[in-house]
């Protein structure tokens, strides 16, 4: 008989039993449900709900049942339903009637909820952990390549220079964001949900302050409705993570561009690339390609579960249950993504000469040569209209501006001098934007030295 059995004259036919039970899915959280457990029963010993015994003899249940599980000895039955009733089950086996005084002023839906936030919250240390990390391999290489002057693109036209240490550490400062919004999501997932019971908490003197700090969760929540029914940490995790992936998605697609034969900026480490099984020639970049079409699925978790919670009424509804699937399948697909793009970041063969090869054609530092003019004098709208002038005029010949000689130049305007070359040389172009932010190495420098800082504030 169910556990809920009591006043119901049939069996459960099988396939609800099948369509019902969670435990192919919740069977994973079977610590966080034994870790809950040992907490409320505590409590309720402490409390006087439950004898010293019982209490005794549950604790001493639950960490064998906990044994049993992890060494397989103990099975996990979709007849169970779910982890929480599976866990009680083999602990009322193990020690009789003590084990049916566990679930005394509880119910399964602030313990699902409690297990779920348990298990998300060690979840999200294990990600932003591995976001560290791939901020580590981004470092790694920025440091070598500060000089390396490449195209910035706007449009995917060559627009200005950078250099590649300015560009791939525009991806650095993106998962700094990545890993602040992990822990702001974690500050309010770290309340606990457990003893807000069914929906409306109990009769019985529970201490929920007590539980909830055993649990090391900042306070317990204040509104058992609230408590039972809320699933916003999934959301905002799985949403944190749609961003985080919608970061390696772009990400993913610069490196797919960037080691094609029209590019040839990188190369990918053999280990990090697969072949064809036609084309003898192919070395493709699956580990990125996978990794953008990843982020489609992690959208979709988070879709998934949006409109699942979509006008649900308060408090507890089954259509709950779908979270975890949801968003274990986003904290799984995040945790396969990071270390191997990490692996690939790390092990890329940079080619800065042919980077600096498409630096110099499509005419990057025609606003440096604007900027030229306006600083001997000229309106800055005038210097962008000679410079396109100019641009054009270089274009019919198949010549860089570099390469005008002082009088055609000074044919456009009488500010040309001498020092023009200087200013449209591209490592100058590079090197001397040093504004704030810029790409000149001191800037460079600088952001590396603030990534550095932020992953050793953050690794604790
Ligand atoms: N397996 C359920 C879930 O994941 C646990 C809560 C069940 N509560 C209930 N009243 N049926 O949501």
């Amino acid at each position: 008989m169910k556990l809920w059995g009591g006043r119901f004259q049939k069996e459960t036919d099988s396939l609800v039993n099948d369509f019902n039970s969670s435990i192919q899915f919740d069977g994973r959280m079977y610590k966080e449900d034994i870790m809950g457990s040992l907490a409320h029963a505590a409590m309720l010993a402490k409390q006087g709900i439950i004898s010293p015994e019982d209490g005794a003899a549950i604790a001493a249940g639950l960490r064998e049942v906990l044994a049993d599980i992890e060494s397989g000895k103990a099975e996990l039955t979709e007849d169970n339903e779910d982890i929480h009733m599976n866990v009680e089950t083999l602990l009322t086996a193990k020690i009789g009637d003590a084990g049916k005084r566990l679930h005394t002023g509880r119910s399964r839906n602030d313990q699902v909820a409690v297990d779920l936030r348990l298990y998300l919250r060690h979840e999200m240390a294990a990600i932003r952990a591995d976001i560290l990390d791939l901020q580590r391999a981004i470092l790694e290489q920025a440091k070598q390549y500060q000089q390396a002057v490449m195209p910035g693109y706007t449009h995917l036209q060559r627009a200005q220079p950078i250099s590649f240490a300015q560009h791939l550490l525009a991806y650095g400062a993106m998962l700094s964001r990545d890993v602040t919004r992990l822990e702001d999501c974690g500050k309010r997932m770290n309340e606990c949900p457990l003893g807000c019971g069914a929906l409306a908490g109990t009769t019985y003197p529970i201490d929920r302050f007590l539980t909830a700090e055993a649990l090391g969760f900042d306070r317990p929540m204040g509104n058992s409705l609230d408590g039972v029914s809320d699933r916003d940490y999934a959301l905002e995790l799985m949403s944190a993570l749609s961003i985080l992936m919608m970061h390696l998605s772009r990400f993913s697609e610069e490196i797919i561009l960037w080691c094609s034969w029209e590019f040839k900026f990188i190369e990918l480490d053999d280990g990090y690339s697969t072949g064809s099984s036609i084309m003898p020639q192919k070395k493709n970049p699956d580990v990125a390609e996978l990794v953008r079409g990843k982020t489609g699925r992690v959208y979709g978790d988070l879709m998934g579960l949006l409109t699942a919670m979509k006008g649900l009424p308060l408090a507890y509804n089954k259509d709950m249950q779908e979270d975890k699937e949801a968003v274990f399948d986003a904290v799984d697909t995040v945790k396969m993504c990071l270390p191997v793009f990490a692996g690939m970041i790390r092990t890329m063969k940079v080619l800065p000469e042919n980077m600096r090869r498409a630096a110099g054609r499509g005419f990057i530092n025609a606003t440096d040569c604007a900027d030229y003019l306006t600083k001997k004098g000229m309106p800055f709208r005038d210097a962008y209209t000679v410079t396109g002038r100019l641009v054009a005029r270089c274009s019919q010949q198949g010549k860089t501006l570099e390469e005008l000689t002082l009088p055609e130049l000074r044919e456009i305007s009488s500010l040309f001098e001498e020092d023009v070359y200087e200013a449209l040389n591209l490592e100058n172009c590079m090197g001397l934007r040093s504004s704030y932010g810029g790409p000149a190495v001191s800037e460079t420098t600088r952001q590396i030295q603030e990534l550095t800082n932020f992953i050793k504030e953050h690794e604790a």
